[in-house]
């Protein structure tokens, strides 16, 4: 049987079962108290900062044409700006289905040095009809927002993902994931016993996090994570280019094939 953790301030205790729906309202409602993510991100306790440096540090070595992107679930965008400032962005979409993130990520993108436009959409469906239509990028961003869905939506959203880049393009894929041989429960149990460390925090913020986390986290292994994008026709040699100490916290780079 399947258990999940409910979480108080002080420890959790474990209870029922579930499982993941794609129910894109659920899973984005601890988003409209912005401040609480915005403070994780702003200690670092997610390894933002590398990963941002990470993919930036990619960029400018690799990428000196002009070029488009499309973040899947930008939030408040503020990871992506860090991740584009000074690079040869030339045009930048971020997509999120949370108003309140919409609202921040508006403000912090009118000072950015690139122009932008947002979408208040779910991702999953807003991927998809952009590859339909033949509309496509060049660099795609999901950070953080896949552990949400079912396996079987990630597997279809890394296709979309695929589909929608041009030639040569990139995938920059960041998650949260299980460690090989772990089910989601140890997961959990490891994830919100790290999150005690999360300080300073108040308990209220604590406990919606990780009410938030117990419901929405559905994390896949490395192994699933390299099969999909297989699978959906991303060269995936060399592609992981961070793990935090934990190994939760990663961030991957699958290309798709052709010219660059
Ligand atoms: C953990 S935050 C990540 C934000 C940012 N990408 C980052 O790396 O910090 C997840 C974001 O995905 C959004 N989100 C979750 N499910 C979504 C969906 N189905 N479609 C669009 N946005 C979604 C949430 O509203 C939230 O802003």
């Amino acid at each position: 049987m399947q258990l999940q953790i409910v979480a108080t301030a002080s420890r959790p205790s474990v209870h029922a079962l579930t499982t993941p729906q794609h129910d894109v309202a659920a899973a984005t409602r601890w988003f409209a108290q912005w401040n609480c993510y915005r403070a994780i991100v702003d200690h670092d306790w997610m390894s933002h900062a590398a990963i941002a440096a990470t993919i930036r540090g990619r960029l400018l070595g690799e990428r000196r044409m002009p070029f488009r992107v499309l973040d899947l679930g930008c939030g408040d965008a503020d990871p992506a700006i860090r991740a584009l400032e000074g690079t040869a962005v030339v045009s930048y979409t971020g997509v999120d289905a949370a108003p309140a993130a919409l609202v921040e990520a508006r403000q912090r993108l009118a000072a950015a040095s690139f122009p932008a436009d947002l979408v208040a959409a779910d991702a999953i469906a807003e991927v998809a009809a952009r590859a339909d239509r033949g509309s496509t990028t060049d660099v795609v961003l999901a950070g953080y927002l896949v552990h949400h869905f079912t396996p079987d939506l990630k597997r279809r959203f890394f296709t979309d993902c695929r589909r929608v880049l041009a030639p040569g393009g990139e995938f920059y894929f960041n998650d949260i994931h299980r460690l090989p041989g772990t089910t989601r429960d140890d997961y959990l149990a490891a994830y919100v016993d790290g999150m005690r460390g999360w300080q300073p925090m108040e308990p209220e913020a604590f406990a919606a996090t990780c009410e938030h986390v117990l419901a929405h986290d559905f994390p896949e292994t490395e192994e699933f994570t390299m099969r999909a994008a297989a699978d959906a026709g991303f060269d995936v040699s060399a592609a992981l280019l961070f793990a935090d100490p934990a190994g939760f916290h990663r961030l991957y780079r699958f290309v798709a094939g052709g010219l660059a």
